[in-house]
Order: structure tokens, then sequence, then C-alpha cells
């Protein structure tokens, strides 16, 4: 059968009305329709079509477009960032309402090349059920009772750090990193397989130039060398699993919790948990020690008050154990609390997570306005550190606010919820150990300018601050 063009308008318009009503029913019968289909959406502004706002973002510090935005528009406002709708939020009550009371309602997300690159199995893209499981055996390995017998393991990774840096020039950051990942290492494989050490760090450090890499797979690109370096990890990783199994020893590790009993992983879900959690521990830690040796250097009181604390360490330690070698415990480093707010001051000023990622999972009301089912939510952690109302003089770097606990929901260098980093008692564990031997054996200075930022992607002293160690005389 043929048609001639005057028919096609009139089989059309049965089709087209067809498409219209599944259309509006589509609408009508969308979850939270009607009331929350009337809601007006966040103030703000979406910017040129498909690029949004991602030149004025990401042309300056990110900071000055967000707090710029808040200042216009307040603490909920709406954007369009690398071709995705947004949503910025930048309240304590609104940041409670996406990572805790409401958190079912928003899932992470994450960039492609990513989930790619880490392992789609990993814990930071999940939900539900499977990510209950993951968590559960994360924190086995890294709550306070799992984390104490590792003090004197971590202990000799800092001396050592810190002994190869003497009398030289160095990219704190980069040693920072070394050091991070040493620890790291630690509380996954514990001390029996460093014998891989060096493999797994040469396979990493390919695998992590990828990270932020389109995601093209073809010979000679970044992403695909990072890709062929993440397959040699995950063969090592297989080696070492299987090594284990022969042995059939407990193992008081991340390894061995992902390993353990019934709810054991499979040997991918494992792989591609290991490389998640290297990822998460090692720039994070890292950026937060170059800020805090920054911000020692740049205020000598605090500096004289932090070694006074870590000297009072080591004479006690010297008494108790007469004048033998003395090694600190998880008890002196839980007696450090002028240190302690020192990193916590750190986190507030540095942020540097500056904010995190969720997608509305249905459209949801909050306060009014509506979050479209698939725009991106961003908690602005850095907003609420910085905001005067939850800490007065807030770009003043005052260890001392912390001697009376943050007002609920302020304070977020960790997040908060059900994905809030099951790592942070060992970040604060890895930075004291490191502290006390910085600040009781060495002396520093800092090269060149102090001044600039650099996102990388974590905020950063510019060039990972150049600085000179030398022992005290
Ligand atoms: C000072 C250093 C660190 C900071 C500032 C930090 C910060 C964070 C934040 C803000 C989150 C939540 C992200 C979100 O809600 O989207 C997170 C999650 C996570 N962190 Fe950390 N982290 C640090 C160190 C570590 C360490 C040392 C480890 C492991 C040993 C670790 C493992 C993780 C994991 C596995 C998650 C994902 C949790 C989940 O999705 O359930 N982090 N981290």
């Amino acid at each position: 059968m043929e048609f001639s063009t005057s028919t096609i308008p009139l089989l059309l318009s049965p089709l087209l009305v067809i498409f219209l009503i599944r259309a509006i029913l589509k609408v009508l019968l969308r979850p939270g329709c009607g009331r929350r289909g009337s809601l007006p959406l966040p103030p703000g502004t979406m910017g040129w079509p498909y690029v949004g706002e991602t030149f004025q973002l990401y042309s300056q510090n990110p900071n000055v477009f967000f707090l710029s935005k808040q200042a216009r528009y307040g603490p909920i406002f709406k954007t369009h960032i690398l071709g995705c709708p947004c949503v910025m939020i930048s309240s304590p009550e609104a940041a409670k309402f996406v990572l805790v009371t409401k958190s079912h309602l928003f899932k992470p997300t994450f960039p492609a090349s990513k989930e790619r690159m880490l392992g789609k199995q990993a814990i930071f893209f999940h939900q539900g059920e499977y990510h209950t499981k993951l968590r559960k055996l994360v924190l086995r390995a890294f709550l306070p009772d799992a984390i104490r017998s590792k003090v004197s393991d971590i202990e000799p990774i800092a001396a050592n750090c810190l002994q190869c840096l003497e009398g030289r020039v160095v990219n704190t950051f980069q040693e920072m990193k070394t050091y991070a990942f040493n620890v790291a290492l630690l509380s996954i494989f514990g001390k029996d397989e460093v014998k891989y050490r060096e493999d797994l760090k040469r396979c990493y450090y390919v695998l992590e130039k990828g990270y932020n890499s389109m995601p093209v797979n073809l010979p000679g690109t970044l992403f695909h060398k990072s890709m062929k370096a993440r397959k040699e990890l995950a063969n090592i990783l297989e080696k070492i699993i299987l090594t284990r199994r022969q042995m059939k020893l407990d193992h008081n590790d991340l390894l061995g919790s992902f390993m353990s009993g019934s709810e054991g992983l499979t040997d991918d879900q494992i792989a591609d948990n290991v490389i998640g959690v290297i990822f998460a521990a090692r720039d994070t830690t890292a950026s937060v020690m170059t800020w805090i040796i920054k911000y020692l250097a740049e205020n000598p009181t605090v500096l004289r008050a932090v070694t006074e604390e870590q000297e009072a360490v080591k004479r006690r330690k010297y008494v108790e154990e007469d004048g033998g070698k003395w090694k600190l415990t998880w008890e002196d480093t839980k007696n450090m609390p002028l240190t302690s707010r020192v990193i916590q001051e750190t986190l507030r000023v540095a942020s540097i997570l500056s904010f995190t990622f969720r997608e509305a999972v249905e459209d949801v009301e909050y306060e009014g306005f509506l979050i479209p089912k698939g725009w991106k939510v961003l908690p602005l952690f850095r907003n609420i550190h910085h905001s005067p109302d939850n800490f007065p003089d807030p770009e003043k770097f005052d260890p001392s606010r912390f001697e009376v606990a943050p007002k609920p929901n302020t304070y977020l260098p960790f997040g908060n919820g059900v994905h809030s980093c099951p790592g942070n008692e060992l970040a604060k564990l890895e930075i004291l150990v490191l502290l006390h031997h910085l600040t009781t054996k060495y002396r520093w200075s800092l090269m060149g300018s102090q001044d600039g930022i650099q996102y990388a992607p974590f905020a950063l002293p510019q060039n990972g601050l150049p600085m000179e160690l030398s022992l005290k005389t």
C-alpha cells in the first residue's frame, strides 16, 4: 500500500493525539505530580544551552562562583554545569535533608570515566543492600578498635618518610601522597604484602593519571593506558587473594574483611573496592597534611603550642619507658587535644572537598521548591564551613574555636549520613603520628609564593607547597 502526501496528515493526526495523550498522562502520573508539578524551581540561572555555566565555574576559583551565587539567590539555587542541570545547596539543614534524612531520594553520581576506572562495584556508586554490606565490611577494618593496633606500624612509615626529606627542598604534597599511599596499603593488606608495594604503586600511579581523562579506549590514549594499568593491578590483587586463600589465615585488615566468611565478596568486587579505597584515602589525606604544614608555618604561636604538646608526649614516654626506645600508642594519640584541634580547623578552613554530588531519583520538594528527578544536587561543604553564621570570622585559622563543639550539621569535612567517610579515624590517626615526628624532630621553611591555590581536584597550596625540611639541632 502506498500513501499519497494528502493522506499523511490524516494518518498523523490520530497518532499525534495518542502521542500527546501519552505524554500528558506520563507527566500527570509522575510520582509527586499535581502539587509538586506546580512547584517552582529554585532561583538561579541556567546559562547557555548545553554548556550552561560551566565556564563561569571553571574559569576562576570555583568558590567565587559558589559564594557569588549564594549571595545573589540564597542557600538553594539552580545552575547548569557540564551538561547537567544542578541544584546547589549551602545551608546545614539542606545538607542534612539530602545526605541524611532523605538520602534514599538522592543517589551518588560520578562521571562515567571515573566509574569505569575505579570499577562499577566500588562502594561510592551504590545505595541499598549492596552498599550496606560493603560499608559494614569497610567499617570493620577502619573503626577505632580495628586500627588502634596499627599505630606501631604507621609510626615507622611516618618516621622514614620524614627522614627521606631531611635537608632537601621537596614538593610537600607529593611526599605526603607517598606517605598516605603507604599507610593505605598497610590498612588494606597489613604488613604481609610489602613485596608487592612497588608494583602496586607503579600500576596505581599510571591508573590515576586517567581519572579525569576522556573515556576513549584507543591505544595511545591516557584512558587506554590507565585501563591497562587497572587490569595489571587487578592481576596483582588476584595473586594476593589466591595466596591468602591457600594459607587459610585470618587477617586483621581491609582485604581480610572483604574476604571474610559468608559475607565475602567476589574477586572483581574486591578489586573495585581496593582501588576505590586507595583513591579515597590518598590524595584527600595528603592534601590535608599539606595544608596543616602550611598553616603551622604561617602561625608560629600555634606551631609552638603544638610542639610543646608533642614534646610533652615524648617526655612522658621517655620517663615511662625508662629512657628506652619508646613507641607511640593509640592512647597517646587520643591525648593530643591541641594537635587534634589544628587538624579540625585545617579541615574546616581548607575544605578540601568543597562539595559532593548526588542525583535526585524522583521529583523532590524542598522548602517549597522542586528538585526535579535526574537533576544533580550539590551540598556545598565549603560554603557551610565558611559561613559566619556557623563559624565567626570564618577566614581566620583559629584552632581554639573547636574548644566548643560546632553546631549540628555545620561541620562536614567527612560528609554526613550513609556515605560519610568510613576512613576518618585512620586519616586523623596517620596525621597525628606524622605531626608528632615532624614537630618534635624538625623545622621547616616554605619556599616561593604562598598565596595561590590549585584544584587537583582537591584544593591544594600552589605547586604542592615547596618546603625545606631540616633536623632540629
Ligand atoms: C582527611 C582525609 C579524608 C577526607 C577529608 C575524606 C572525606 C570524605 C568525604 C567527604 C566522603 C563522603 C563523600 C560523599 O558523601 O559523597 C568520604 C567518603 C569515603 N571515604 Fe573518605 N576522606 C578522607 C580519608 C579517607 C581514608 C583515609 C579512607 C580509607 C582508608 C577513606 C575512605 C572513604 C570511602 C571508602 C568513602 C565512601 C563511603 C561510602 O560511599 O559509603 N577516606 N570521604
